[in-house]
């Protein structure tokens, strides 16, 4: 019996919110970056290895748990092991859905302010890095822009508000079909002038060419690390659309898709940033200022650069909204299903607690500046509890409950049914038993020594 709970009316219903999910700033901000400091194409080898051997099985995992139980992480923990205290592990994902979506925010706003700074037009002589300080709120001179991100941050919330307000259907699955097929379009506008760009192929050839001698231990933490955040993996709000799944989906097909769309839209993106930051003879290792600042540079100097700019900065807020979409519905969907709450009010409550748990980030570059932990801000710490601490562990808790107490014998009996085109095989149990998790503590301890030990 399926209830009333609503249901994605078809299977690309379900792979586009999903893959809308995966898609966010994580592919277009952070895969690029993170790719740039570590040697290119050598990361992304190291990168596909762990999308398959852990993104993959704990996709499948957290959507078997959903699909199997029909409910929101916190309930979907209780149904499968009555009596104990695993529903915590459920509760640590609605509570990591809270924080990311607090910060993801506020990068989305600067995202949508980005957007009007590019129609505008990015000039040549301008200084791209204050753009970025006053967009962001740093004070370099004139007085801090406190109000602006704020509002732009405001404004990102009330836009995820309502499209989870209206519902999973007439909401999430709605805008979805909407904004995914443009957000690819975009990207392949995007790509099309960045490789055709005069001078593309060094960029080409920094992407393509692997550099072995630039991979470090580092690089295989970044590289699991942003295998979980990239897939929404470790908080459940994969598990959460897996509870919207009806019981004729097939689980290895539908995850098959995710993980594909979003590694593709991940290297896809690649191709659109590497080739037009070398052609006009800009840094690729810039970090997380490579979106923000050396983009507006790059956009600056390219014919057509304002429209090219504008483009790019839509496609990364659209992505970022499907992305937020599915972080208020972890929160949303608990307060529902184990709180009895109407949707609409659940989704306004949690959105306007949300933002105002976003407000010390935003405020991190002027009010908040002298803020400092082991050295980050407010924003790169409510990151570092997120993708250090939160998403490994809600990952590992999940690996071994599945694992362990589910049995991982019976999720893949249960993932197999109905069968699709990929089966899950006895591989399953042994990546999810024993690799997943040991991936994990080690991830989890160097990157602990690593912030307190070096
Ligand atoms: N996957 C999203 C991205 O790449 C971020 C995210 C993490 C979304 C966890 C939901 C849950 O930007």
């Amino acid at each position: 019996m399926l209830g009333d709970r609503e249901h994605w009316t078809n299977r690309l219903g379900f792979i586009l919110a999903a893959a809308g999910s995966a898609v966010g700033l994580g592919n277009i901000w952070r895969f690029p970056y993170v790719t740039g400091v570590n040697g290119g194409a050598a990361f992304i080898v190291i990168y596909l290895i762990t999308i398959i051997i852990i993104g993959y099985p704990m996709m499948v995992t957290e959507m078997a748990l959903g699909k199997k139980t029909q409910k929101n992480p916190v309930g979907a923990f209780k149904a499968m092991a009555p009596n104990s205290p695993w529903w915590l592990v459920g509760a640590l994902g609605v509570f990591t859905g809270f924080v990311i979506l607090s910060y993801y925010s506020v990068v989305a706003g600067w995202s949508l302010a980005y957007i009007f700074r590019a129609l505008a037009g990015f000039a040549p002589d301008m200084d791209f890095v204050s753009i970025f300080y006053t967009t962001i709120g740093v004070d370099i001179g004139e007085g801090p822009n406190i109000i602006s991100p704020l509002i732009w941050h405001l404004i990102f919330m009330a836009l995820t508000v309502g499209i989870i307000a209206a519902g999973v259907v007439k909401g999430i699955q709605r805008w979805v079909k909407i904004l995914m097929p443009i957000l690819l379009i975009l990207l392949l506008i995007l790509v099309v002038r960045a490789v055709t760009l005069p001078g593309a192929s060094a960029g080409l050839a920094f992407y393509l060419s692997p550099d072995f001698s630039e991979v470090t231990g580092r690089t295989f933490l970044d590289a699991i690390a942003q295998s979980f955040f990239t897939l929404s993996l470790g908080m459940g709000a994969i598990l959460t659309y897996g509870s919207y799944l009806s019981k004729e989906t097939t689980i290895g097909d539908n995850g098959g898709w995710v993980v594909g769309l979003d590694t593709g839209i991940a290297i896809i993106a690649g191709f659109a940033i590497f080739p037009a930051v070398f052609a006009l003879g800009m840094e690729p290792g810039a970090g997380p200022g490579l979106t923000f600042i050396t983009l507006p540079a790059v956009f600056a100097e390219l014919p057509g650069g304002t429209f090219f700019g504008f483009l790019f900065f839509l496609l990364l807020s659209i992505a970022a909204l499907t992305s937020a979409i599915s972080l208020l519905e972890v929160v949303t969907a608990w307060l529902v299903d184990e709180k009895g709450w109407a949707r609409s009010r659940a989704a306004i409550l949690m959105g306007v607690i949300i933002f105002l748990v976003g407000i010390p980030p935003s405020l991190g570059y002027n009010v908040l500046g002298g803020f400092s932990f082991l050295g980050m801000d407010v924003l790169d710490t409510y990151d570092w509890f997120a993708n250090a601490l939160f998403l490994p562990i809600g990952g590992l808790l999940t690996a071994i409950f599945v694992g362990y107490v589910w049995q991982a014998k019976k999720a893949q009996e249960f993932a197999n049914d109905p069968p699709g085109s990929i089966r899950i095989g006895d591989w399953y149990g042994f990546l999810i038993k024993y690799i997943v998790p040991l991936a994990i503590i080690v991830v989890l301890i160097a990157g602990l020594i690593d912030t307190f030990g070096g």
